[in-house]
């Protein structure tokens, strides 16, 4: 058993990923244990990758893929644009009742790099204060537009920046089986998948993609959890591309 003492950490979700790293063969329930969710027995080499979805919320492809993802149980991440939250809350709610952590990703899709302080404040903070109104408290990382950060974006950031190891480019051609291909063909564990939820091609190539790395062994975390599962503890302005 690996040793691993982050805290914060969604033990829960791990006992899930064991069980799923076991089907389609289930083992005696004997091989494994939990005492009081302190202490969880899981395959060592099992892989572990998160899903992370931005520039949503968009209630016609957003609410299918959140029913996709509570049919499998896999928790994801979603960087999400101010300027869509309005009308979109209960979405949101959803989200994050589901288990999906929740960052944001600025309020109208800007590069924040150049940005001055104030209107960093305004497409970053605004955000937050919008997901502190529908959500109460959290401290909803950043992800930037174009994986764009600089120093300003690392200072003033107050969270965590989040950037991605696996990007398949899911808005470019709009082809699923190329999308999920891109995926598969080069994933491994400690992945941060970047993936747009405002497509119906996204969305389907995300459901082929947790199926085939479900079958495959993987198990799904939210960012958060893929850190703390790494041993990463998460420091405001320093830029995050995986759990490596
Ligand atoms: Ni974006």
């Amino acid at each position: 058993m690996r040793d691993h003492g982050a805290p914060g950490i969604s033990w829960a979700l791990l006992v899930l990923c064991f069980a799923l790293a076991l089907s389609p063969a289930p083992q005696p329930a004997g091989d494994r244990t939990a005492s009081g969710g302190a202490e969880v027995e899981i395959e060592p080499e099992m892989p572990v990758v998160a899903l992370t979805f931005d520039d949503g919320p968009r209630a016609a492809t957003t609410g299918r893929l959140l029913d996709e993802l509570a049919l499998r149980e896999v928790p994801a991440t979603f960087f999400l644009l101010g300027h869509r939250l309005q009308g979109n809350e209960e979405l949101v709610r959803r989200m994050a009742r589901e288990g999906h952590q929740i960052g944001v990703h600025t309020f109208d899709h800007v590069p924040v790099t150049g940005l001055s302080r104030q209107d960093f404040g305004l497409q970053v903070g605004g955000v937050r204060a919008q997901l502190r109104d529908i959500l109460g408290d959290g401290e909803f990382w950043l992800r930037p537009p174009y994986g764009q950060a600089d120093g300003n974006t690392r200072a003033w950031a107050d969270s965590p920046i989040v950037l991605w190891s696996v990007d398949p480019e899911d808005w470019k051609d709009h082809d699923v089986s190329r999308i999920v291909s891109a995926v598969t063909d080069q994933v491994k564990d400690g992945d941060i998948i970047l993936l747009h939820d405002i497509y119906h091609s996204s969305v389907d190539a995300a459901v082929q993609i947790v199926d085939e790395l479900l079958l495959r062994g993987f198990c799904f975390v939210t960012v958060e959890d893929l850190l703390a599962w790494k041993g990463i503890s998460p420091e405001p302005g320093t830029v995050y591309r995986s759990g490596r």
